[in-house]
Formats: structure tokens, C-alpha cells, sequence
């Protein structure tokens, strides 16, 4: 099979020896149908690429630290926690909406593009924000929803006062339901029309009744969401991360991935391109190839795209311990991103339960999947907390989401050290536990692993940007891959088997005919002979192999 390399893996299952051939295995899995790799990425026009090497960090203003004790996080607090991402190393954060905003929808719902909510401080501290976040080498993205604004938004409230006022058709009027959707946001409610009693006529919303639709039909409407994007990338901003935009048109009762879209996002490429080196992420939902349609030709849309179907395919590996349906996953969109474009791995988001949920809530398995998450061929996503493990909480106060969006755990203290007030909502349970000063006293916490994972991602640029070889992935737990770059290869060899060692055979690059060092540990692993590396793998266990120095 071109460009997949013979190898072997023998498990140990309950005392019965199981030998598969790699290639073999891929081929059940549907990987070797494929052609061998090139390379993920290219240099895209305009700015330096920082996107396609950092670690994203993602931040929910209101749970991350309260700096003036009113049991609510705020952009002072953030700055306040800027030293302690920079020595994570991540390299740049999505914020979560800070605009001004009713919160009927935590903030998704948003009154004034071009202002920060009063909860979370003001401009001036936003503009602090940046400054403070710049000198660390952090960049800093907005999160962009304009496929549609909070009600209360001055658009929404001129435009329902009659047809003919010059914001009339800046959202979607009918004056009766024009049509469903065959798609539908489940959790908010099966009602797309509202009538409105002002207006006399129904709104689109494809979320709440309280996120009435823009209408990009409408030029003017992409003017002003283009201007306000020049107006933060003025102010410094580094780019954004983008709301459903598969849904900003449509045609009943196709209300996603509607061809009309991509102009729009062709549009608001070119804003962010006036600006050197920044970049924009897109929340896409749908299969792989609707997703990686959104990177264009891989410099004309979205500079990334999120990729959940592997997000998925990730906790499956986590939890259950094989790794097929990921090589898949991962297999699918090396195959089909565009020259340029970004694929996004996450094992989380404010959208998701937490990952000892979703995952397990054995350490072992966390590490694992961090551990895969930062070596694949794409941009990792961290959703604050998970680097040291944070439960779902228990109390709602907007929707059952709020589960994942308790306030982070800083230290031990009854509200880990987040607020000297009351927190806006209930902690999660096991603060004692997972909290960052306490994971710092461990070498071996999560907390340690995401930290030398991430320095050695960052120090390692065929980890950021390598091409990816795959080499194995087998039901009985492994999945190995090479990352290639001119500055070095790594082999990732993972095992996310849940019980039983695993006997991994692959054959090595020449030149790499000596020891192989795991930069995880820095121990040798394994040995090599006769140009292959063999190596018994208990269970969760990753490793990055390189060859050992002289
Ligand atoms: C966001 C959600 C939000 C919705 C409406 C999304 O996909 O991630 O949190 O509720 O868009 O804005």
C-alpha cells in the first residue's frame, strides 16, 4: 500500500497473542483506501502563519478570574491570569462574546457590536487587554456572531418599527412563516418564526426568539459587519472565531451550507487580508467535506475550519480505546484540506460536556487524547479548565450548557481562588482536586502533561507543521503516524488501548537506525534493530520518537 509502512502490533488480551499487519488494519478501517500524504499546510498570503502554529486557548470571560469580588470574570481578571496561559504556552485565545448583551444566550445574543459588556469591564480595559496579551506573545480573537443580533440590538429595534425605515429588511420579515428548516439548533425550540406585534410580521431566528436573524441578503448588512471587523482589527485584534456561519442565508427549508454563504465569507476574508497576520476560525458543524468546503481554496475563506466529526472520533478513542474511526477522520482531512487552510482539533467547547465525561475521567485518558489533540496535523483548541481536568457543574442558570462553564479552578479554596464573592454560578464539583496549584505540585497531574506537551509542540516544527504519514491504526489500540518537516521528523506512536500491553513494531526512516528518544520523557523507548523499532506499550500511553542525539 503506497505510503503506508509495514509494521506490526501484537496485543496481549486476557493471555491470547493477537497479531494484526498495520497495513491490514487500515485497510478495515478504511484508511488505506486513501492516497499516501502531502503536505498539510502551505504559507497562505498575508501575516506569518502564527495560526498554523500555536495552541488556541478558549476563554469564557465571565468563569475565568473575577478581579473586583462581584462573582462574575472580567477582562481585568483575564489580564490579572495572562502570565499563567503564557507559561502554559498556548499561543493565542478566543474569547468568548464580551460585547454589551441581555446574556440570553451567555452572550451569543449580542446589542452592540462595537462595545464590551459593563459585566466584563469597558474599551479601555479591552485596549489594556490587548496590549498586555501582545507583550506575552499571545494574540487575542473575538468571537463574531452576526448571523444574528440579541433583540435588543438598536438594528433589530428600528428595524421592527415599520417596512419602510432604513434598517426594514436588516432581518428576515415575512408576514407569515415563509418555511422550516430541515436542519434544526435542538436546543432552541422548534419555533423559527415570531410574530412580531410592532411590526405586524413574523422574524426568522434560527436560535432564540431573542436572536432574531440578519439578513444577508442585504448588502448593507455585510457592509456594516465588515466595517465593525475593521474596526477591532484597527484596534489590534488579531482575528475571529465565527458563529455558525453555514447559517447566515437561507432557502427554506435549507437553512445551512447554502452556496450564497461563501461570497460572504470571501468578503470578510478580504477585510481581515487589509490587516497583516490575522486569521479567522470557523465554527462549522456538518460532515468533513461540508466543513473543509468552508477553507475555500485555502486562502480566499476561512483560515481554519473546527473540526468536530474528529472531536468526536477523539473521545470515542479516549473512552473506548480504539482509534479507527480517528486515523479516519484525521485520514479524510489531510486527503481534502486545501493547500493553506487549517483543520482545528478539539476536545471541547462551552457547546460540549466536559471532557471527563465525554472522555473518562481516568487521568491516563485525558493525557492520551491531549496528547493526540496536540500532535495531529492541525490547530489545537484548549477550552479553559481542561488542562487540569474540570467537571461539569450542576447548576443552570441560562441552559444546560452552563455545565461546562463553571468558573476555573485556581487553587484549592471553596471558589479556587476565581472569585472573593459569590460566583454567578455553582463550582463545579472536585475544586479540591482540579485546580492548577495543586496539579503543579504533581509531575505527573494533567496539568504537567499539557504544559510539556505543548513546550514540546512549540519547540518542534514538524509537530506544528509537519505533513502527516500515517503508519498504523489498529483496533487493538495504536495509531502511529509520522509528522515530516526539513527540520526534523517525529514518529507519534499512540496507544489508547484500554487494558493489555501492546507490542508495536515499525519500521524506521533510515538514518534513524540508533536509540529513539521520547520527547515526552526524555527516556529512550523501545530498540531499534534491523531498522525497526520495537517497543512494548502499556495501556494510554503516547509517545513522540525522534532519534536519539549522539
Ligand atoms: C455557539 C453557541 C450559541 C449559538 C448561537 C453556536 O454554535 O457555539 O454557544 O448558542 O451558536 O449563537
Amino acid at each position: 500500500m503506497p505510503g503506508v509502512r509495514g509494521g506490526v502490533i501484537r496485543g496481549r488480551r486476557g493471555g491470547l497473542a493477537l497479531a494484526l499487519p498495520l497495513a491490514a488494519a487500515l485497510v478495515a478501517s478504511g484508511c488505506g483506501s486513501k492516497k499516501p500524504t502531502g503536505p498539510v499546510v502551505s504559507t497562505a498570503p498575508g501575516g506569518d502563519g502564527w495560526h498554523r502554529r500555536v495552541v488556541f486557548y478558549q476563554v469564557f470571560v465571565r468563569s475565568f478570574q473575577d478581579s473586583d469580588g462581584d462573582g462574575i470574570g472580567d477582562l481585568a481578571g483575564l489580564i490579572d491570569r495572562l502570565d499563567y496561559l503564557a507559561g502554559l504556552g498556548v499561543g493565542a485565545l478566543w474569547l468568548m462574546p464580551v460585547y454589551p448583551s441581555p446574556l440570553a444566550d451567555s452572550g451569543y445574543d449580542v446589542a452592540d457590536y462595537r462595545g464590551i459588556h459593563p459585566d466584563y469591564g469597558d474599551l479601555e480595559t479591552f485596549r489594556l487587554l490587548l496590549d498586555e496579551a501582545h507583550q506575552r506573545n499571545l494574540k487575542v480573537m473575538l468571537d463574531l456572531v452576526v448571523n444574528h443580533t440579541s433583540n435588543q440590538h438598536p438594528w433589530f429595534l428600528e428595524s421592527r418599527q415599520s417596512s419602510d425605515n432604513p434598517k426594514a429588511d436588516w432581518y428576515v420579515w415575512a408576514d407569515a412563516p415563509a418555511g422550516d428548516c430541515r436542519e434544526s439548533n435542538v436546543i432552541f425550540g422548534s419555533e423559527r418564526w415570531t410574530l412580531d406585534e410592532a411590526r405586524g410580521q413574523y422574524f426568522f431566528h434560527e436560535f432564540l426568539p431573542a436572536q432574531p436573524d440578519l439578513n444577508f441578503r442585504d448588502p448593507a448588512v455585510l457592509e456594516e459587519v465588515r466595517g465593525m471587523m475593521g474596526w477591532w482589527l484597527e484596534m489590534g485584534v488579531d482575528g475571529f472565531r465565527a458563529d455558525v456561519p453555514y447559517q447566515y442565508v437561507e432557502s427554506w427549508p435549507d437553512c445551512w451550507y447554502q452556496p450564497e454563504t461563501f461570497a460572504i465569507h470571501q468578503q470578510m476574508r478580504q477585510t481581515l487580508d487589509a490587516y497583516p497576520g490575522r486569521a479567522m476560525v470557523g465554527e462549522i458543524q456538518g460532515k468533513p467535506e461540508q466543513v473543509l468546503a468552508y477553507l475555500g481554496n485555502g486562502s480566499d475563506a476561512f483560515h481554519l475550519v473546527f473540526y468536530f466529526d474528529a472531536m468526536y472520533a477523539l473521545w470515542g478513542a479516549g473512552s473506548g480505546g480504539d482509534p479507527t474511526d480517528l486515523a479516519l477522520a484525521v485520514q479524510l482531512a489531510v486527503d481534502d484540506t486545501p493547500p493553506g487552510g487549517v483543520v482545528a482539533y478539539t476536545l471541547g467547547n462551552h457547546d460540549m460536556f466536559r471532557t471527563p465525561r465525554t472522555v473518562s475521567e481516568d487521568v491516563a485518558a485525558l493525557k492520551i487524547v491531549a496528547t493526540a489533540q496536540l500532535t495531529l496535523p492541525g490547530a489545537p483548541f484548549i477550552y479553559y479548565g481542561e488542562e487540569v481536568g474540570l467537571l461539569n457543574g450542576q447548576e443552570v442558570v441560562v441552559d444546560f450548557r452552563d455545565q461546562a462553564r463553571t468558573p476555573m479552578q485556581w487553587d484549592g479554596s471553596g471558589t479556587a481562588g476565581f472569585t472573593k464573592g459569590t460566583p454567578w454560578i455553582a463550582m463545579a464539583d472536585g475544586v479540591k482536586t482540579f485546580n492548577v496549584a495543586e496539579e503543579d505540585r504533581h509531575r505527573d497531574s494533567l496539568l504537567a502533561h499539557y504544559r510539556s506537551l505543548i513546550a514540546l509542540r512549540n519547540a518542534t516544527p514538524a509537530l506544528q507543521e509537519g505533513s502527516y504519514e500515517a503508519v498504523a491504526a489498529s483496533p487493538l489500540g495504536v495509531l502511529a503516524f509520522f509528522r515530516r518537516h526539513d527540520a526534523g521528523d517525529r514518529l507519534v506512536v499512540l496507544h489508547f488501548g484500554v487494558e493489555g500491553d501492546v507490542i508495536v513494531e515499525i519500521p524506521t526512516p533510515s538514518g534513524w537506525a540508533t536509540a529513539l528518544t521520547d520527547e515526552v520523557t526524555g527516556q529512550t523507548s523501545g530498540e531499534v534493530r534491523d531498522g525497526v523499532w520495537r517497543a512494548t506499550l502499556p495501556p494510554r500511553t503516547g509517545l513522540v520518537l525522534a532519534p536519539a542525539g549522539p
